[in-house]
């Protein structure tokens, strides 16, 4: 097993300020963090931080629409931010924003260093614009009539009546939903980034073709986004945006701010130095082009083409070292369907609290669907419940209450050493490498199979050799004991396996077990003679079908 230690940097997307944390995000935050978790049982040094991702039109505008100023808003949405991550246990070791001082000096700072590289360019572009409002009007702040079947109140990419797809410029009698005035066409300054450059494109044929060990998906995406050499195909990215604007000024233009995801992923290193400020690391070892460190983000698929094209790019040019890899998951579905607000399927991750649910359970549950591919993964409510109950109560925590009550009532707590030596422990031990390889590639489902299997293992053991009749003929103490002291061993060793997804409920393993906290190399220190448990006390109850429709009740 290598010794020395890896150095991770972790990162999940940094979520919109503009709304809650729902279910679908939570597959990322979970993904992310049982990623996290288990690096950290395996004694690496993991770094792991995340921030709101704040500026923005939209963000603006809702702060106007409250009364707020964007500043106040933000403020208050990151403390929901944070409730939600908290209860679903998402270790964050930094959870910030991106509207901090270090972002603003960062982003500016690498904003110079790409104009000093001869990479920003001006241009003049026409776009839409509110008259009264007195703003230019992002496409999703443009309504009208359908082009196609005249629907009202449609927005100006699609309809949601006829299905047509067709540009904001199509649209009927269109209207700004800001002001209701009709857009006129204005012409403005912008600032370019040249993707477009040579030296871009090569550069970013060579790391998502070559260097980046991007998911097979990923990769042959962006191979039709970077073209062959000489064969130019992309287009230059536009990182400017007018007053009035939420967001950083950009150096020598006044009234021009940084596009939102200008900014948005600098946040990330941004985060990282706030955090390496107040644990005194060193940032510059971290992100320098040479760092023997790692640097990973956990993305959804619809993001991939900002991680995997403008953030290496922006980064190597600006002097920095880029990504390790980029990870992106799929998106989540409800019932086999996209989440909806009207089938109150759009669930909020503070709902699910307050509607009684151990958050454990949605972490059992997302990480049986989790792979590394970008394929979608669907909760499927009633499988949830089969799933929750049959597998993670009834085949996992039943383990704990088959054996421990027998050890406390007869033996004190104390389990016999001779028995770790059972032919069952060391099957369990020997998963340990093929459990590890599952988790360090994200292919949590295959990984709790494998667990799940030797538990159906554990549980087939009790099955044979009968605790309870055993417990009724006083000759057979010795066997009592050992048998006790097999199945529970086996608990603690499913335990370890299971810490990265349920970190809760394992915590509450180790005091009942009396063992201090559970890391990767423990699984071959058994339980001893030496140091009783404790009473066994409930480690998690059932998922009741009903708390399903209070569930749905509370999102409509
Ligand atoms: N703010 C940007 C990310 C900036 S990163 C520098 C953003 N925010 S988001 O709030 O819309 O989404 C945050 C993350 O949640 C993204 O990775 C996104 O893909 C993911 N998901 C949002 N809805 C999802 C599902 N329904 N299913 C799975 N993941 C989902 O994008
Ligand atoms: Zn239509």
């Amino acid at each position: 097993m290598s010794s020395s230690p890896r150095r991770l940097l972790v990162t999940s997307a940094l979520p919109y300020a503009n709304g809650q944390i729902h279910i679908g995000h939570l597959v990322e935050y979970v993904q992310t963090d049982i990623w996290v978790r288990y690096q950290r049982m395996r004694g690496h040094e993991v770094h792991y931080v995340g921030a709101d991702d704040t500026h923005g039109t939209p963000i603006m505008l809702r702060a106007e629409k409250e009364g707020l100023t964007p500043k106040e808003l933000i403020a208050n949405v990151w403390q929901e931010h944070k409730r939600d991550f908290d209860d679903f246990l998402i270790s964050f070791d930094n959870y910030y924003t991106t509207d901090s001082p270090e972002n603003e000096k960062l982003s500016q700072s690498i904003y110079l260093k790409l104009r000093d590289a001869g990479l920003i360019e001006m241009r003049s572009i026409e776009q839409a614009y509110d008259p009264v409002k007195e703003m230019f009007l992002p496409d999703r702040f443009i309504k009208g009539e359908c082009p196609k079947c005249g629907a009202k109140d449609q927005y100006g990419d699609s309809c949601e009546k006829c299905g047509a797809t067709y540009s904001p410029t199509d649209l009927k009698n269109p209207f700004s939903v800001v002001s209701g005035a009709t857009p006129i066409k204005k012409v403005s300054d912008h600032y370019f980034f040249k993707l477009s450059d040579p030296r871009c494109e090569n550069f970013l044929r060579e790391w998502t073709q070559v260097r980046t060990p991007l998911q097979p998906e990923a990769r042959n995406k962006m191979k039709e986004w970077v073209g062959q050499p000489g064969e130019s195909k992309l287009g230059d990215w536009d990182i400017s945006r007018d007053a009035p604007y939420f967001g950083f000024e950009i150096p020598d233009a006044p009234g021009k701010y940084f596009y939102v995801w200008l900014d948005a992923p600098i946040g990330y290193y941004a985060s990282f130095l706030n955090y390496c400020e107040k644990k005194g690391l060193n940032f510059e070892e971290w992100v320098k082009p040479d760092t023997t460190t790692e640097q990973y983000h956990f993305i959804g698929k619809d993001i991939l083409y900002f991680h995997t094209l403008f953030w290496p790019a922006t980064l190597h040019f600006a002097g920095y070292r880029t990504p390790t890899n980029v990870f992106a998951h799929g998106f989540l579905t409800v019932d086999g369907e996209k989440m909806s607000k009207s089938r109150g399927t759009l669930i909020s991750a503070h709902s699910v609290i307050e509607s009684g649910f151990n958050p454990e359970w949605f972490r059992y549950y997302f990480a049986t669907k989790l792979n590394d591919s970008m394929e979608d993964l669907d909760l499927n409510l009633q499988d949830f419940v089969a799933r929750v109950n049959s597998d993670l109560l009834g085949k996992y925590i039943n383990i704990a209450s088959r054996s421990a009550g027998f050890l406390v009532k007869r033996f004190g707590g104390l389990v016999s050493d001779e028995a770790m030596n059972h032919p069952l422990l060391t099957e369990i031990s020997t998963a340990q490498d093929k459990i590890a390889t599952l988790y360090e590639g994200r292919e949590y489902a295959k990984a709790l199979r494998a667990i799940m299997d030797l538990a159906d293992k554990v549980n087939a053991f009790v099955d044979e050799n009968k605790p309870w009749d055993i417990a009724k003929a006083p000759e057979c103490e010795a066997d009592l004991q050992s048998i006790c002291s097999v199945t529970l061993e086996a608990f603690r060793m499913l335990s370890l396996y299971l810490k990265p997804v349920l970190p809760k409920v394992v915590a509450g393993v180790e005091a009942f077990l009396s063992v201090p906290p559970l890391n990767w190399n423990d699984i071959n220190t058994p339980l001893s003679s030496q140091n009783p448990i404790n009473t066994y006390k409930h480690l998690m109850t059932r998922v009741e079908a009903s708390q399903i429709e209070t569930l749905l009740a509370a999102n409509v």
